[in-house]
């Protein structure tokens, strides 16, 4: 089970440690239980998944696709919809999030669940796609688990990366997403769903506190594009997303 941020426990130099050594900063298993929610009420999210779907419409039907801290499994949920003849291994450390996942996708026979980090994730077989979506700044040391990323792709297969790379403004959300509600649902509606998703802004609390402190990574679009430029990746198309918080990379890995 994963244990709390807390600013005075926080390492120093968090990139240079060994996995084993970094505390989990994110309680991902509390996160778990209200991400859908506040991710069914928040447009930004459901553009994101938006964007993907009509993403998968313009490539081959990938044979293999890794979904790489997955989540809930949105991603692979979508995935799973439009390639139905697929197969997909959904890794994710996290025992609340692949839970939630799992219970989800109970319907979808292609899907394999690891619940592992990618640190330690021993795949010998080769991906069509790997999906990384908001989880790379999480990772430790993560140019190097852009190499991993790398190495789960065949020559010329494509990596899906969203990652959030500015600060991430609690205040700002709540202001944005209340706005969005109140119109939706009212005042009363409103209120009632960030009453309920209130974990979420408290994890996101914590996210902030460390991106702050340099545990998480921030890098703005044209640093994620060097790192996985250096990773061994071709860029493809490169945007702002998330309301800017975010980029979006679809990058082909190089031969
Ligand atoms: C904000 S969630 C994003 C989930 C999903 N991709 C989505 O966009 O809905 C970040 C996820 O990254 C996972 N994660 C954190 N560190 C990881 C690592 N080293 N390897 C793989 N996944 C990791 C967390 O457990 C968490 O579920």
């Amino acid at each position: 089970m994963p244990s709390h941020i807390s600013a005075e426990g926080s390492d120093p130099m968090p990139f240079h440690a060994e996995p084993s050594e970094r505390q989990t900063l994110v309680d991902w298993t509390t996160y778990a239980t209200a991400y859908d929610l506040l991710s069914q009420h928040n447009p930004e999210y459901q553009a994101l998944l938006h964007g993907f779907e009509a993403f998968l419409g313009t490539i081959e039907t990938p044979q293999l696709i890794y979904d790489i801290g997955g989540g809930t499994g949105n991603y692979t949920q979508i995935a799973a919809r439009v390639f139905p003849e697929s197969e997909i291994r959904f890794v994710e450390p996290d025992a609340g999030m692949i839970g939630a996942a799992k219970a989800k996708m109970a319907a979808h026979a292609n899907i394999s669940y690891d619940t592992l980090s990618i640190e330690d994730l021993d795949a010998t077989a080769k991906a069509d796609l790997v999906i990384c979506v908001h989880a790379l700044y999480a990772m430790p040391a993560p140019e190097q688990r852009l190499r991993d990323l790398r190495r789960l792709l065949r020559p010329g297969g494509w990596l899906y990366l969203v990652d959030i790379g500015r600060h991430l403004d609690v205040a700002d959300w709540r202001t944005y997403l209340f706005s969005h509600l109140r119109k939706q649902h009212g005042l009363a509606g409103a209120l009632r769903i960030l009453w309920q998703g209130r974990e979420i802004a408290k994890q996101n609390k914590a996210i902030f506190r460390a991106q702050q402190e340099g545990v998480y990574w921030t890098h703005t679009g044209a640093e994620l594009a060097e790192a996985a430029s250096a990773a061994g990746f071709e860029i493809v198309s490169q945007q702002p997303a998330y309301r800017g918080y975010s980029d979006l990379l679809v990058c082909r890995a190089n031969p």
